[in-house]
């Protein structure tokens, strides 16, 4: 019997109210395995590959409703109406994933947040990727104390948290990681251990990739799922203006699926984004800069950093957050990852925000 693995709370797809033993086995033929793999699926799809009498999508609707109250029940996931207290309760499960660099840290409000995505916008070179190596190497020792795994014969073992980083555009670099982590004197085999790296070259495996996560999510115990970028295959697949439309649609998909397994499995889920650039008719000649995905991507996170470079360093601009003023960072990118920028000595760096 598969029981919801590692930290989750065992409750099991036969609990489901109304469920028949028949339903558990076509749905693992579908291999969808567990309450939370059930309870994150949408009902057009699940009807759509399951076409008999079980499964239209109103019987599909319903078991996914019937699994997401029997999280509910146990407390695993919150009402679809909570009362604001409850809501609060929710929110001290959040954990913060920091990056080590404390001014950095404070911009985010202590941490790239769990049952969030958080979305890193720039130019090329702009430090996406550094933020998310840094990221790498300085979260997973935050990922230990909050995850117990109960093994087959029923006694608890601790088992580290992990992060799964979706690389599209074949930058992750691990020995990058192995330097950050040896600068901030942490242990680089082990971190390098718990990070799933996996490379992707089109936007299909991407989409694929992001329908079959809550399996890797629960087999490796990951509380950070990175994708960087989230944008670069679909932008390069979906280029002339008649195919923006399809694209937008798959973009709105992924992005919702992320938000679902953030909220479902309580991980912090971090996207890199690229801009585009226009031109604005007040100032001719001049080029700005926003975000690409249009409002997809941007409703889509729940917090929206904007990076650009300023000099030898890099400022970080907080352009959406539902709970922080409008604030921007300035950072610099050395061997040990992101850092604070300490001296502000020349002209130029003072005004160069
Ligand atoms: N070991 C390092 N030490 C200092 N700076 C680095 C190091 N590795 C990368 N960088 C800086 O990071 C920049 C690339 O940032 P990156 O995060 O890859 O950009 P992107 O936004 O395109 O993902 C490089 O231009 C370089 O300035
Ligand atoms: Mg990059």
């Amino acid at each position: 019997m598969t029981h919801i693995s590692s930290r989750f709370k065992e409750v099991t797809m036969e609990e489901i109210p109304d469920i028949t033993s028949d339903m558990v086995d076509k749905l693992r033929k579908l291999n969808i395995n567990s309450v939370y793999q059930l309870a994150v699926q949408s009902p057009l799809e699940l009807a759509m590959v399951i076409s008999n009498a079980y499964f239209d999508v109103e019987s599909a609707g319903k078991l996914i409703a019937n699994a997401r109250k029997i999280l509910t029940e146990n407390e695993i996931l919150s009402k679809d109406f909570s009362t604001a207290d409850d809501l609060l309760e929710k929110r001290s499960k959040i954990s913060k994933y920091t990056t080590g660099s404390s001014n950095f840290d404070t911009f985010l409000n202590g941490g790239f947040e769990t049952q969030s995505i958080t979305e890193i916008a720039g130019e090329f070179g702009s430090g996406k990727s550094q933020i998310c190596h840094t990221l790498c190497a300085a979260a997973i020792t935050l990922m230990e104390n909050d995850s117990l795994d109960a093994n087959d014969n029923g006694s608890k073992q601790r088992s580290p948290g992990s992060i799964i980083f979706i690389d599209t555009e074949n930058t992750f670099r691990a020995n990058r990681v192995y330097q950050i982590a040896e600068q901030k004197n942490l242990e680089p085999e082990d971190i390098l251990k718990r990070i799933y790296h996996c490379n992707v070259y089109s936007s299909e495996q991407l989409e694929l990739l992001v329908d079959d996560l809550p399996k890797s999510i629960e087999q490796y115990n990951a509380k950070l799922v990175v994708v960087d970028s989230i944008i670069s295959l679909h932008r390069a697949e979906f280029s002339g203006r008649g195919t923006l439309a399809e694209r937008q649609q798959r973009l709105g998909k992924m992005l919702n699926k992320l938000r679902r397994y953030a909220d479902i499995y309580n991980i912090a889920v971090v996207i890199t984004n690229q801009v585009i650039s226009y031109a604005d008719g007040s100032h001719p000649g001049f080029d700005y800069m926003k975000a690409a995905g249009g409002n997809i991507v941007a409703h889509g996170s729940t917090y929206r950093i904007f990076l650009r470079k300023s000099g030898k360093n890099r400022v970080a601009t907080m352009e959406d957050s539902p709970s922080q003023p409008y604030q921007r960072v300035k950072f610099s990118i050395s061997e040990s990852g992101i850092q604070d920028v300490t001296s502000y000595k020349t002209e130029e760096e003072n005004s160069g925000w």
